[in-house]
């Protein structure tokens, strides 16, 4: 796919920090949206120099209002609970028909037990869809990947990503995405309350993790 300009918003996390060094390696152009900009500045600078590595594609930073108006695809990386102070910062930000990707699992640890957030409006996709502009095409994508194993750049992928969205055309757009990155295959599970079976997925994969004392659980479909 031809090189995008990507807001990673929460760029600096986990998961996000990953998927920035990924696409950025796949030749995208990545802002990475931050509280703290020149925090996350310094971050960058102390991953391992994607420079060096040819076709790659740079990464800048910025706050999370400038990163979504300076974007064609727009990733939201941040805890559930960083869901509504971003979105109010950014609402009015998104360019015209933006993709966006929704990565994010309202994963709960209460008591040592992990659990989702109960959401009334069924997945974290489905709360922040109620929430954006209705001309932004909402996705979601990059839920069950583990943070763990995106993060070590230079280790390969083996596992599928699964893609839901209200159009054939955005699930499209946003598996174009997922399938830059090697390894990863997306795998098209309809409209976006499909979101509620993949957060539910996450969520298993933690448990699996847990009980198995393991770090990188992740799904591949067999027979598709
Ligand atoms: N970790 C995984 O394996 C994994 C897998 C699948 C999905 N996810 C989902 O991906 C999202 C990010 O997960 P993560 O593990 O990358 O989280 P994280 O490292 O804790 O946070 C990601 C970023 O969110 C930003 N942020 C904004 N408001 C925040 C707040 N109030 N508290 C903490 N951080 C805040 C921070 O960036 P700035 O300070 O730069 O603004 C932070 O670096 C979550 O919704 C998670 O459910 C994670």
């Amino acid at each position: 796919m031809p090189a995008r300009t990507i807001a990673v918003l929460g760029g600096t996390g986990q998961q996000g920090g990953g998927l920035v060094q990924r696409l950025a390696k796949a030749g995208h152009r990545l802002t990475i949206g931050s509280r703290d900009p020149d925090r996350a500045a310094a971050t960058v600078a102390g991953w391992p120099a994607l420079s060096k590595v040819e076709g790659s594609g740079s990464i800048l930073a910025s706050s999370y209002a400038e990163a979504t108006a300076a974007a064609d695809v727009v990733i939201i990386a941040v805890p559930f609970a960083a869901v509504d102070p971003l979105l109010a910062e950014c609402r009015e930000r998104f360019r015209r028909n933006a993709l966006v990707i929704d990565i994010v699992v309202p994963v709960t640890f209460a008591s040592n037990t992990v659990d989702l957030a109960p959401i009334p409006d069924g997945s974290a996709t489905e709360y922040i869809r109620a929430r954006l502009p209705e001309h932004v095409r909402l996705t979601a994508a990059f839920k069950t990947v583990p943070a763990h194993l995106l993060n070590e750049i230079d280790r390969p992928l083996d596992c599928d990503e699964f893609v839901c969205g209200d159009s054939a055309e955005a699930r499209a757009d946003a598996a174009a995405i997922v399938g830059d990155i090697a390894g990863l295959r997306p795998i098209d599970v309809g409209p976006l309350r499909a979101a509620r079976s993949i957060e539910h997925l996450t969520l298993l994969a933690i448990r699996i993790n847990r009980r198995h004392r393991i770090h990188e659980g992740r799904f591949r479909v067999v027979g598709l």
